[in-house]
């Protein structure tokens, strides 16, 4: 059976800009630094120990920011472990993941390798064990101009000129109990409002990140962020927000369909709803002139069915190592689905969300796995991912069209297809998705102004499959037809699909 779904592209660009929509993290959690980016002197690395391969991967992705150094991590790191000569740095404990941390890559290796990425460092300053003057440290360091023994140091350590960060996370997920130094809000939020201010006196341009509920799973979602926003709304520029697919509540064990796994998409929009509609009342209620947008800066799908999980092929030891596998999750075909919708999520609430991040880069519930054997997979969802990091960039343009519902139990209706549309400069992108399993689509797209295929590309595959060191391309986009005819876009969307398309304007 088929259905047409017709839709009409605006004249009128939203003017909600995407370029921070597509960042990615980097901790130093499992095997994402120490055998993921970092394999100090293997032969698969280069001349500063960083895998070839993954470097290529990561630098294709065309990602918006590097989200470093964590994560449940930066809670118990302390910067100036991380720079000076490599030898002589300390060998410390990392005890959010049970790990030996050593200090191999710190902050001048990650900025370098951002550099390399063609893509700039979301650094993240540590709100649990440190106190608010080694974070002022480490800002003077990395963003002031002038002569300090501080920026003297860094010149010493190879960089002349300030590494100029313009985004900071004020800590990570300081409401989890599993945070080191957790906090109660008020506690939290006088602490980031006062490193807030103070960084802002150094550099007015910083760009902050208040940290919003860790997940929409805790009773405190939403009262955490009224508090902390209520405490320093006027200091910060972004509110975090943070959440995993897939979790055990949902899924796990139940054997639940299809569309229940796809309809969790459904609820990131009302949580999304929630997170902004407190933001926007926080300003009505303080008179203020001042916004604050979301930074969605950690999202992935995490699966904790030991059916997708890789943990311990390495080591399966109870020793703490550098670097030892941690959720090493495998991603199926659902899961590219479900990263497509989560990418139409965030580009349709650009005009709130303007910052986000996929946690993490590599091995550790990642896009890219890399084997100590010089052996590398790109992932499905490296896929999407791609796409949204070279394609959807520049404005959200809304496209007016209706869609049926699927119906979830767990989380309500949601749009069998799910098509938004971008502008950036002379080239338009549509990312289409059909969520249906059985229903194909025929799509008819209107646009403002005459074009011509840019680009065409499909997925489609059972929804069980995945890719391995010995199947690498199962799932792998192809090329697709679409038909274009003066302004009017056509194409057939199969069951269970996502396209990308872009278009050059005549
Ligand atoms: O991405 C893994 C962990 O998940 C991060 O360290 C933490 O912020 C979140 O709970």
């Amino acid at each position: 059976m088929s259905v047409t779904v017709r839709g009409k592209v605006s004249a009128k660009s939203s003017g909600n800009c995407l370029d921070m929509l597509f960042g990615i993290n980097i901790e130093h959690m499992g095997r994402t630094v120490y055998g993921g980016i970092y394999e100090g002197e293997s032969e698969y690395c280069d001349a500063q120990g960083f895998r070839k391969d993954v470097l290529d991967a990561l630098k294709d992705m065309k990602l918006s920011c590097i989200r470093y150094p964590g994560g449940n991590f930066v809670s118990g790191y302390h910067w100036r472990d991380g720079i000076g000569p490599i030898e002589e740095r300390p060998v410390k404990l990392n005890i959010a993941w049970k790990q030996v941390e050593p200090n191999k890559v710190g902050l001048h290796e990650i900025a370098d390798y951002a550099e390399r990425l063609g893509t700039q460092l979301l650094m993240n300053f540590n709100l649990g064990s440190a106190d608010i003057q080694e974070s002022l440290d480490l800002f003077e360091y990395t963003n002031f101009p002038g002569e300090t023994t501080l920026t003297r140091q860094r010149k010493k350590n190879g960089r002349e000129k300030p590494f100029s960060i313009r985004y900071w996370g004020l800590g990570n997920e300081m409401d989890g109990r599993w945070q080191i130094c957790n906090m109660e809000a008020e506690q939290y939020a006088k602490k980031a409002k006062e490193l807030a201010r103070l960084v802002k006196l150094i550099d007015p341009e910083a760009k902050l990140i208040l940290v919003g509920s860790s997940k929409p799973l805790l009773k405190t979602f939403g009262m955490w962020d009224k508090t902390v926003l209520d405490i320093a709304y006027e200091q910060v520029d972004f509110l975090s927000m943070h959440s995993y697919f897939d979790c055990p509540d949902y899924f796990v064990y139940k054997n639940k369909s299809i569309k229940e796994y796809i309809g969790v998409y459904a609820e990131i929009q009302k949580n999304i709803d929630l997170i902004a509609a407190i933001i926007r009342e926080t300003k009505l209620r303080k008179k203020s002139k001042h916004d604050v947008f979301i930074s969605f800066d950690e999202w992935n799908v995490w699966h904790r069915d030991p059916r997708f999980i890789n943990e311990n092929r390495f080591s399966g030891s109870k020793e703490w190592l550098a670097s030892d596998a941690r959720i090493e999750c495998v991603y199926d075909f659902k899961d590219v689905i479900l990263y497509a919708n989560m990418i139409n999520t965030l580009i349709r609430n650009s005009d709130v969300v303007k910052l986000a991040c996929v946690c993490q880069a590599v091995n550790c519930i990642a896009p890219i796995l890399a084997y100590p054997n010089g052996k590398m997979v790109k992932q499905t969802v490296y896929y999407p991912y791609w796409f949204a990091g070279n394609y959807l960039k520049g404005e959200y343009v809304p496209v007016d069209y209706s869609s049926d519902t699927i119906h979830s139990e767990s989380f309500g209706d949601y749009e069998q297809v799910n098509i938004i549309s971008t502008e950036n400069g002379n080239i338009r992108a549509v990312l289409a998705v059909n969520n249906s399993e059985t229903e194909e689509v025929s799509v008819e797209l209107s646009f403002p102004e005459i074009l011509e295929r840019n680009f065409a590309q499909i997925m489609k595959n059972a929804p069980e499959a995945v890719n391995s060191t010995e199947n690498p391309e199962e799932v792998i986009p192809k090329d697709f037809s679409v038909n274009v005819l003066k302004n009017k876009v056509c194409f057939t969307l199969p069951a269970f699909s996502v396209a990308m398309l872009a278009f050059k304007k005549k």
